[in-house]
């Protein structure tokens, strides 16, 4: 079942390219149409704001989404699930609800999907599971065709979340502005390359000694700006999950505003760079370089300027900024996988948790 892959983690990984296959799959036309099954062109003309519900990993894919619709000029907040069934935002009659969820069966964000209904809000289910309760309770459902996931860290469907949503935020720009935004075509050709750039990745996968080095290590900083700053919170959240060490992801422009007080020697820190504001984090990385700090940079495998400014690099293929930041996704759930094996941690089902949270 595990196809010779010690854990079915690492088979998931091993996946991405696949499921981002099928995620696209005839939702992309050779003019750079993006189809939706189910949502015809012009579906969402209506839509004024777009309010993303998640928990965990799904909250991660939901940041993206935010900011993949930030910039296509389409107001869109993010909520953590447990927190929107105690505050629920405002939602007008021009607000599309998008509850991200892979199981579908969540209890916050089920509630919270509830809770937006009752107030009016047309709801979609972003789901992987074709008949949950999140797919049958929201008024629409759009599926992410990741295919089952076993290991209770989620890797593959993050990935096929944030290609869907990028889908999504594109269909949805369009029919509110009646245009297709300039950068349409690069981030359609990155969606398609993606499976193939995934391959290439994992074909790179971080060498053992690094995970050797990290092992010993008494904390970790996940860095990111831009679409990199989903990925750092989620690196960190894979990391903790499965090695049960300590990691933290930070918005790189946070660092100084607190987090560097605890940067030392045995703080291995992480630097996404997605080629986009990169200047910046280099910045950041000279930063917590200066406090002795060694820095692991993923980025471009042409970027030799962040390569050499760093004290362990891990390449990824050149291409968009929403593609870079899912292939430095992958090089971190590889780099999380790997020390957690060295660890000898249970990988699959880490202590204390479960594959779908049931209860609020
Ligand atoms: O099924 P969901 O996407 O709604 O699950 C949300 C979280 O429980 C889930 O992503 C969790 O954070 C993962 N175990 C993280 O790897």
């Amino acid at each position: 079942q595990r196809d010779g892959f010690d854990h079915y983690m690492l088979k998931e990984i091993h996946e991405q390219p696949a499921a981002l296959d099928r995620a696209i799959q005839g939702r992309i036309t050779d003019d750079n149409d993006v189809r939706l099954e189910g949502f015809p062109a012009g579906e969402f003309a209506d839509v004024g704001a777009v309010h993303l519900i998640a928990c965990g990993t799904s909250y991660h894919a939901a940041l993206y989404a935010q900011q993949l619709l930030a910039n296509r000029d389409i107001p869109a907040q993010v909520f953590s699930a447990g927190e929107y069934t105690t505050t629920p935002a405002p939602v007008r009659d021009d607000t599309l609800v998008v509850a991200v969820t892979q199981s579908g069966e969540t209890a916050d964000t089920l509630s919270s999907l509830d809770i937006a209904a009752e107030r009016g809000a047309r709801t979609l289910a972003v789901t992987n599971v074709i008949g949950s309760t999140a797919a049958r309770t929201a008024d629409d459902a759009l599926f992410i065709r990741a295919g089952p996931e076993i290991g209770v860290a989620a890797t593959k469907t993050f990935s096929s979340q944030v290609a869907v949503l990028a889908l999504l935020a594109e269909r949805i720009a369009e029919d509110v502005s009646g245009t297709v935004h300039s950068d349409r075509e690069a981030l359609l050709a990155a969606l398609e390359r993606l499976p193939a750039d995934v391959q290439d990745t994992l074909q790179r996968s971080p060498v053992e000694s690094l995970a050797t080095e990290l092992r010993g290590r008494e904390e970790q900083f996940f860095i990111g700006r831009g679409y990199g700053y989903p990925v750092a919170l989620e690196s960190a959240l894979k990391f903790k999950e499965i090695t049960y060490e300590h990691a933290e992801g930070f918005a790189a422009g946070e660092l100084k505003h607190g987090p560097l007080a605890l940067v030392t020697s045995d703080t291995s820190v992480f630097a996404v760079f997605t080629g986009r504001h990169d200047e910046k984090t280099l910045k950041n990385v000279e930063e917590v370089r200066a406090r002795g700090a060694p820095v692991v940079a993923i980025a471009a495998e042409s970027d030799h300027e962040v390569a050499e400014a760093a004290d362990e690099f891990l390449p990824i293929p050149d291409t968009h900024p929403v593609a870079a930041g899912l292939l430095a996704n992958v090089q971190l759930q590889l780099v999380s996988y790997r020390v957690a094996d060295l660890l000898g941690r249970s990988i699959d089902k880490p202590r204390n948790l479960a594959k779908s949270v049931t209860v609020e």
